[in-house]
């Protein structure tokens, strides 16, 4: 064999390998992820941030909680208390905040990810002790737009007795579009309110747990059935993910 056979042989076998791990790739990847499930069928199997489209020209950073069994698409997160979350319609319809602290992914797109199968609500709540509590929704889904992103919630099952449910049935509401008795406006928050609310997870990211409220209602991030409406938990998580 000539040195430039040999050459040639280790060309083809560099390319072989190149291809192996290119090409097949390819296959695997999707190319417009639409959730955490998909990032996992794509090979990505490490926590993180990853994005996740809506269609070709909209997507969003998200953070994807890959478990053993199960990838988590993260729609909610507090933890630092950095963000306002004191704000407009049009805000909480596109999302706001930072994907490793504070953060809503947005009304647009947790509907989609609802209608795309993602209907299993997992929350994980933390007090300023430490102590968590976690709750699953089997049934979650977002309305239309038109129809104000109205809440439904069911199927609970978790180690906090259930406030959510007390929100099913209601429209999406904030200060600038305000619920009938404008409990958006009056809690500074935007949630699905039934006069008012049982849980608030967008509330007033208080500091130390125990508050008093700024204006005449409870406005901090509260869970009412564990530590009552004036405590305002230190770390919250709204999850989606397939049943
Ligand atoms: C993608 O979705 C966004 C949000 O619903 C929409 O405004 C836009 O027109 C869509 N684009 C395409 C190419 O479908
Ligand atoms: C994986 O799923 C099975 C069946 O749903 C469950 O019993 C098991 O606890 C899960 N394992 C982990 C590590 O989550």
């Amino acid at each position: 064999m000539t040195a430039s056979q040999t050459m040639n042989q280790r060309l083809l076998m560099l390319i072989i390998v190149l291809c192996s791990v290119y090409c097949c790739d390819c296959f695997k990847r999707i190319k417009y992820p639409k959730d955490c499930h998909d990032i996992r069928l794509g090979g990505h199997i490490k926590s993180g941030v990853y994005k996740i489209y809506l269609n070709s020209s909209y997507s969003v950073k998200v953070l994807c909680d890959h478990q053993v069994n199960k990838s988590y698409t993260i729609v909610q997160q507090r933890m630092y208390g950095n963000e306002n979350f004191q704000r407009t319609y049009n805000d909480y319809q596109i999302g706001f905040g930072s994907v490793s602290g504070d953060f809503w992914i947005g009304l647009i797109m947790m509907q989609h990810l609802t209608s795309q199968g993602n209907t299993v609500m997992d929350l994980q709540l933390q007090d300023w002790n430490g102590n968590n509590r976690a709750g699953t929704y089997q049934h979650f889904s977002l309305g239309s737009a038109q129809d104000r992103y109205r809440l439904q919630v069911s199927g609970y099952a978790g180690t906090v007795p259930d406030d959510f449910s007390y929100s099913s049935g209601r429209q999406f509401a904030t200060y600038d579009y305000p619920d009938t008795y404008n409990c958006a406006g009056n809690q500074k928050a935007g949630w699905w309110y039934n006069y008012c609310s049982y849980a608030l997870l967008n509330g007033i990211y208080y500091t130390g747990g125990p508050y008093v409220p700024t204006g005449g209602y409870y406005d901090g991030i509260y869970w009412k059935d564990w530590l009552g409406y004036g405590y305002s938990l230190r770390f919250t998580r709204m999850m989606l993910s397939h049943p």
